[in-house]
């Protein structure tokens, strides 16, 4: 089996409005953690590309810490210029303020209104920057029309493999299995599960990576 290098990103990212308030969503990173346990115990070499989170750095995997959106675009494509897979768990931002107030915002007695302006779309870049040499794995949080969704961000970020799961049963965050998984790839759906714990999602990744990297059909 070769030993595959593995670019794995987790958790939110934090987009600030001053130095003491920011924009973000309730990732916990567990299920980019877990990928990049996963991958690193099977022999693979792995840098986890890390939004703010309260937990511990694997062993044997290289971390590295980002907070914006923008911080992790440029980590995570940086990195992958070197590697040959991209896993990305994270829950990236889609906006930020416009403008980051360099001192504390001030209560000023009438309604604020905040200006948010578009993220990168980190994935479709590396789509469209390594889609053709590199494998790419991405997911798809979505409250309605799964499989279609998954399948337009499947199509859309050029992707070699995209887990979609759902917030239709309640939302699912830390250590709770997700919901109504299913994994697509160019053949169609691969595997479906009502309640897939996070390390059955990992462990399907990481074998989808290397099956592929073996014979390049799937
Ligand atoms: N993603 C990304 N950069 C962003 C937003 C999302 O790389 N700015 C990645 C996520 O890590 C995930 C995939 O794209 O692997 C799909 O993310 P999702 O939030 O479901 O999709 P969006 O493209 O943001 O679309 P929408 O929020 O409209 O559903």
């Amino acid at each position: 089996m070769a030993r595959l290098r593995v670019v794995v990103t987790a958790g939110p990212t934090r987009e600030y409005l001053d130095p003491i308030r920011y924009v973000t969503n309730r990732s916990t990173g567990v299920m980019g953690y877990t990928a990049a346990t996963v991958a690193q115990r099977r022999g693979h070499q792995v840098t986890l590309i890390s939004g703010p989170t309260t937990l511990t750095a694997p062993r044997g995997v290289r971390v590295v810490r980002v907070v914006t959106a923008r911080e992790m675009r440029r980590a995570t494509l940086q990195a992958l210029a070197q590697a040959d897979a991209l896993v990305m768990t994270a829950a990236v931002a889609d906006y930020r303020p416009v403008v980051t107030r360099r001192g504390k915002l001030k209560r000023a007695g009438r309604t604020l209104t905040v200006r948010l302006v578009e993220n990168p779309d980190i994935l479709a870049e590396a789509g469209q920057r390594f889609g053709d040499g590199k494998l790419l794995v991405g997911f798809a949080l979505e409250s309605r029309r799964l499989l279609p969704a998954a399948r337009d961000k499947f199509a859309r970020k050029r992707l070699d493999l995209i887990v979609g799961n759902s917030v239709r049963r309640g939302v699912t965050f830390g250590r709770q299995p997700l919901t109504d998984v299913v994994l697509l790839t160019r053949r169609g759906v691969i595997a479906r599960r009502a309640r897939a714990p996070k390390s059955w999602v990992a462990s399907q990744i990481v074998t989808f990576l290397e099956r592929c990297s073996r014979c390049c059909i799937l």
